[in-house]
């Protein structure tokens, strides 16, 4: 099947989140055009049991598709736990990128006890588990849920002292005692950055969005179907969402990152 290079690309996520990721992905690529899926009416997703996560995300990349995108990137590290590898095998023939949470960098990095924060469903994954268990021989790694973040950060808390109050309850763990690393393995997790920063005694943070962004653009790259001229464009699938939901969309977008 001939992939249509003037297309949009497809981002997908449970709500803002993957916001983060759009943003590396335009910075990247800025002659693309992107159409983004928020799918807010039903998120968080990170609480729901994978089956029906694997259902909304089926239907949200399968709007994408329905509406012409050329790639479909799951800006959702839970939305990949559930359903990467039965949504490749149902679109064999078009591209689907998914997140990962970024171990292996920490890693690189030469960081030996690593805490990953993410969703309660992403981490009790199968997807996680065998991550964790292949990369275990090189570095000890800890599974932080922290359920609620993501409600925070859709309710646009973003910093201040209740945010702060709920990270503590969160990193202050005695088990995550000695931790010299910590991966935000969701993509809502980037915009309360500064904060997680503060509260973990200033420890290195990773994510995987520069990873994805190209990751994407290798993978339009060797398809033939990368736009490289001309200005692109960011626009947002409208499904029902709340009008809050653009509002904020936009603010995100603007930001530069790491500065939310
Ligand atoms: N942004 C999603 C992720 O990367 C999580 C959002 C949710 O729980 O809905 O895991």
């Amino acid at each position: 099947m001939q992939i249509q290079k003037n297309a949009p690309i497809g981002v997908f996520d449970s709500g803002l989140g993957g916001i983060s990721v759009l943003r590396e992905l335009a910075r990247l690529m800025p002659a693309e055009d992107f159409l983004y899926f928020g799918d807010d009416r039903n998120a968080p997703y990170g609480v729901r049991p994978e089956s029906q996560v694997l259902e909304l995300t089926r239907a949200g990349v399968g709007r994408l598709f329905d509406a012409g995108c050329k790639a479909v990137v799951l800006a959702c590290n839970t939305a990949t736990a559930a359903a990467v590898v039965p949504l490749r095998a149902l679109w064999s023939h078009r591209i689907l990128i998914g997140a990962e949470p970024a171990i292996k960098p920490a890693i690189r990095d030469g960081h030996r006890k690593i805490g990953v924060l993410a969703t309660s469903t992403t981490l009790s994954s199968r997807r996680f588990g065998d991550l964790a268990k292949a990369l275990g021989t090189e570095a000890q790694i800890l599974p932080i849920p922290a359920p609620g973040l993501v409600e925070l950060i859709e309710a646009r808390v973003w910093a201040g002292s209740a945010l702060d109050h709920f990270l503590h309850g969160i990193l202050d763990a005695p088990l995550l005692q000695g931790i010299d690393a910590l991966v935000l393995g969701c993509t809502h997790y980037p915009f309360v950055r500064d904060a997680i920063k503060a509260v973990s005694g200033g420890l290195p943070l990773y994510d995987g969005n520069a990873g994805i962004a190209r990751q994407t653009c290798r993978l339009l790259a060797e398809a033939g179907a990368l736009r490289e001229t001309g200005q692109g464009s960011v626009t947002f699938l409208e499904c029902g969402q709340s009008a809050d939901f653009f509002r904020i969309a936009q603010e995100l977008i603007r930001l530069e990152k790491g500065k939310v």
